[in-house]
């Protein structure tokens, strides 16, 4: 069961987990889904319409998968137990180029009612966002002092920043038992 409920009414929430542990986003192409931890994430208004922003780094796995399918949930826990300290640990440091983070932790995937990507039942919020834009961040626009601390490597690599995705979110819920 889904209980329907206004986003921007658990913004805070969302915010704070994202803060303190992190929350997923998933992506899926073809039958395989991945889901991976994300600390840094905007939920706004843009075009007026509702959107989460997703900052997606070049070398991630996800980044492919989200640039094929163009849809994502963004699936945060309610509690912070034991497992959901595992799966945002494991979905944070393993990628999905070298195995399935779903078989491996054994997620209980839930149909979405507006996209093709599925939610995940033990991070019961659930947000389903469409992308409707995207844009790589440029480096000569960030300020120094964050290029010294996440893009050290940025003179030899110029393509290793973040890509932001703008999700209008189609749908919020909570999935309950
Ligand atoms: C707490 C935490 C927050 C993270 N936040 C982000 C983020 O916002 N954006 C990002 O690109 N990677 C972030 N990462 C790193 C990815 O989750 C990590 O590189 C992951 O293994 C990539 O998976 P993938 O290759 O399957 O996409 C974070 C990792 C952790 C542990």
């Amino acid at each position: 069961m889904k209980k329907r409920i206004n986003p921007f009414e658990y913004a805070g929430q969302i915010i704070d987990k994202m803060m303190h542990g992190g929350i997923l986003v998933t992506t899926k192409n073809g039958e395989k889904v991945n889901p991976m931890t994300i600390g840094w994430g905007t939920i706004g208004v843009d075009w007026s319409k509702p959107v989460f922003q997703v900052y997606v780094r070049e070398c991630r796995h996800t980044k492919p998968m989200l640039d094929q399918a163009m849809e994502f949930t963004i699936n945060v826990p309610l509690e912070r137990n034991d497992k959901v300290k595992e799966i945002l640990a494991f979905c944070g440091t393993k990628s999905g180029r070298d195995l399935d983070k779903v078989q491996e932790l054994g997620l209980t995937l839930v149909d979405s009612e507006k996209i093709g990507v599925p939610a995940i039942k033990e991070l019961p919020l659930t947000l389903e966002c469409k992308v409707i834009y995207t844009v790589r961040q440029e480096g000569k626009q960030i300020p120094q002092d964050v290029m010294d601390r996440f893009y050290p490597q940025w003179a030899e690599n110029p393509e290793d920043l973040h890509s932001v995705y703008y999700g209008e979110i189609l749908d919020a819920y909570i999935i309950e038992e």
